[in-house]
């Protein structure tokens, strides 16, 4: 396992900081973990596919707050892209990424390889029944059970007692809740809220596919939700004219195609019509701009 020190560190008036300590070893990830809980601290864990942003960072922040110690992971996870998905193209600056996190306060960044994530000859796969394949999953099929899978064998090797996730991949937050709830892992999941650049578009490692003219017309996603969320502050409770509201914004902006625009309940995923009825409202959608596929959500919630 090698230490190095994160940039910032250096400042007078900051405490001491434990150099950020990496490996690619799941054996020693796991014996290093052990360890510490061994020695009474609590651990939280940060999974990543680096290309690493602010989203990112302030899970990191939060999950420092949650636990004694921190661990990240980075890794491009081959089986939740598709076939005809970004995984070859998709951005790898594995050294501004471990600058970011050291200086974030991680302690321990695992970089898997495939090969120990997946051994020759692995046919386990996790699929979370029903959850997976609407919203993400009926745009991307496959994608949740590469998403599920992989998180059970980073969680199985790190074992943290905290697992961080971001609101941003509402409906993969809420699949691997009930995976962990449904094994019976003995992990706690929390969330964190979505990161937005000023203008309001969620940061996402895809957002550098965008093109400028792309870039400037990215931001009807968080928009149309702006829109949708004041129908409802407004009183409104059809689903289908909260979805109306966004579809309104986004035909100002010629370069957004829908994927979808949904209003489901946010712990089933089952499409709502009245609103007043529904404790958690998740209002998520997916949109191409340009070669970039973006979503965002809001959940809200019903008095
Ligand atoms: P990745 O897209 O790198 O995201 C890692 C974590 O950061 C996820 O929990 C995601 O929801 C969160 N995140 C991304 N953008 C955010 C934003 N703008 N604000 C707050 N949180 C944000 O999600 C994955 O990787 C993978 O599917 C993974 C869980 C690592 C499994 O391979």
């Amino acid at each position: 396992m090698s230490t190095r020190r994160g940039p910032g560190t250096a400042g007078a008036h900051r405490p001491p900081r434990r150099p950020m300590l990496r490996s690619t070893s799941p054996a020693r990830v796991h014996a290093r973990v052990a360890r510490w809980k061994r020695d009474g601290l609590t651990v939280a864990f940060v999974p990543t596919m680096g290309a690493l942003h602010e989203g990112h960072l302030s899970l990191v922040r939060r999950a420092r707050a949650s636990a004694d110690r921190v661990v990240a992971s980075i890794f491009v996870n081959p089986l939740q892209f598709g076939p005809r998905e970004d995984f070859a193209c998709y951005p790898r600056p594995a050294r501004r990424d471990r600058a970011l996190l050291a200086a974030a306060g991680v302690d321990l960044l695992w970089e898997p390889l495939a090969r120990d994530v997946y051994p020759a000859g692995h046919r386990t796969r996790v699929r979370v029944v029903g959850l997976g394949d609407v919203l993400e999953g009926a745009s991307r099929p496959g994608h949740f059970e590469g998403v599920t899978t992989v998180v059970l064998i980073l969680l199985e090797v790190v074992a943290p007692d905290v697992l961080w996730l971001g609101q941003k991949d509402a409906q993969q937050a809420l699949l691997v809740e009930r995976m962990v709830g449904d094994l019976r892992l003995p992990v706690k999941v929390r969330r964190g809220p979505i990161v937005r650049a000023p203008d309001g578009l969620a940061l996402s490692s895809r957002n550098a596919y965008l093109a400028p003219a792309e870039r400037a017309q990215a931001v009807a996603l968080s928009r149309g939700l702006a829109a949708a969320r004041a129908a409802l502050a407004a009183g409104e409770r059809s689903a289908a004219r909260v979805t109306r509201a966004v579809r309104a914004v986004w035909r100002r902006y010629a370069l957004v195609r829908e994927d979808y625009v949904a209003v489901v309940d946010a712990a089933t995923l089952e499409p709502l019509k009245d609103l007043g009825a529904a404790r958690r409202v998740l209002v998520a959608v997916a949109a191409r701009v340009g070669p970039a596929r973006l979503i965002d959500n809001f959940e809200w919630r019903s008095r």
